[in-house]
């Protein structure tokens, strides 16, 4: 692997990962319109950075982001040291239903996942536990090496880990960037505190902070993205920043996630900026700039709520509902 890219251990006996990710909701999601793209080159020039963390869900595109990771990685050649993350859905809400969840992941991907994330929370009348215990057991059985949880605000994660009796989640992927703070005011410090590896989604505001101004796909019903697009003291932070180190405005917001501890899982469909949102890994902000971002985004720990809680409407949906609907779209 080049030299440049760091690593971090993924929670307390999570694999080895690079600080960066990469998010394949992109490819084979429906809103990307890129259903049977070739992810190829986004993965080798991934790969030749030296990032090893792919993250993928079995909603996105109803398998076939799955499907087009699994080819994608064999075509590029990829080793031993990647780590596949990706998700079961969270209307599977039983044991049963949990761990055809995970068969399933493992079939269309052509490997053995080595992060298995509930996506979300069980609606909120229906056991907790079943599902985090289903994935300890999909763990023990060598259906995945690791699992984590996703989208779980503070007082649920809690009672979760209570939940876990003989494998303990190595991580929580959560909504996170410089437009969306809410987990910093308590879901982060309770993740630094119980070990869990925080990954964060949407790390560029679904290319806001890159400094899109025109919305892409699914970023046009994103409150977020019109926030960050249109907010000049933001955008103006970021500017200075990429100027003065040479960078992006895409590398700065990256950076400036690592400066927190999190691990950005940025999306693409283009190679070249995979090579881009990798090299974000060898930026250390200075002292001032970071001073500057953190002021710049103050108003955003409280802007979308104190707490975290973007899927909280999947707590109120029955999951017949949730499944009906996402098949009907044929995923997300
Ligand atoms: N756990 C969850 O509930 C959850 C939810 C959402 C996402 N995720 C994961 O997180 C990953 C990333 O999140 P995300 O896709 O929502 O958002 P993101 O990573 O914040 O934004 C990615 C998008 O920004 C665009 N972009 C980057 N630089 C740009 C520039 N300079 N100008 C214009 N557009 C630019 C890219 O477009 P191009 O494709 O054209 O390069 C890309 O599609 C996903 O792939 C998925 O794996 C998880």
């Amino acid at each position: 692997m080049p030299e440049g890219l760091r690593y971090t251990t993924l929670g307390r006996r999570g694999p080895r990962v690079s600080v960066v990710g990469l998010g394949f909701w992109q490819a084979g999601g429906r809103m990307w319109r890129s259903r049977g793209a070739d992810f190829t080159g986004v993965v080798a020039a991934a790969l030749e950075e030296g990032v090893n963390f792919f993250d993928t869900a079995e909603v996105y595109g109803w398998g076939r982001s799955e499907e087009a990771l699994g080819e994608a990685l064999k075509r590029a050649g990829a080793g031993d040291g990647v780590v596949v993350a990706s998700k079961v859905a969270g209307f599977r809400v039983t044991r049963g239903l949990v761990l055809r969840g995970v068969e399933g992941v493992n079939r269309r991907l052509g490997r053995t996942v080595d992060l298995i994330q509930l996506h979300w929370p069980p609606p909120a009348w229906a056991p907790l536990c079943a599902p985090v215990r289903a994935l300890e057991e999909a763990v023990l059985k060598g259906l995945a090496h690791h699992y984590g949880l996703s989208n779980f605000p503070e007082g649920l994660l809690e009672r979760a880990l209570e939940c876990a009796r003989r494998v303990e989640p190595v991580s929580n992927q959560v909504q996170y960037s410089l437009a969306y703070r809410a987990p910093e005011n308590r879901l982060k410090p309770a993740m630094e505190e119980r070990g869990l590896a925080l990954i964060a989604w949407s790390p560029l505001a679904r290319g806001a902070l890159a400094g899109a101004s025109k919305p892409g796909d699914p970023a046009q019903w994103d409150r977020v993205f019109k926030a960050a697009a249109k907010d000049r003291e933001l955008q103006e932070a970021l500017a200075d920043a990429a100027g003065k180190l040479g960078a992006t405005k895409a590398q700065v917001a990256l950076a400036w996630l690592i400066s927190k501890g999190a691990i950005p899982i940025p999306g693409t469909r283009k190679p070249w900026r995979a090579r881009e949102y990798a090299r974000a890994a060898d930026i250390n902000l200075p002292g001032d700039t970071l001073a500057r971002l953190d002021e710049a985004s103050e108003k955003y720990k409280t802007r979308w709520g104190t707490s975290y809680n973007p899927l909280r409407f999947m707590r109120y949906t029955p999951c017949t509902l949730q499944y009906i609907i996402l098949k009907a779209l044929g995923g997300i």
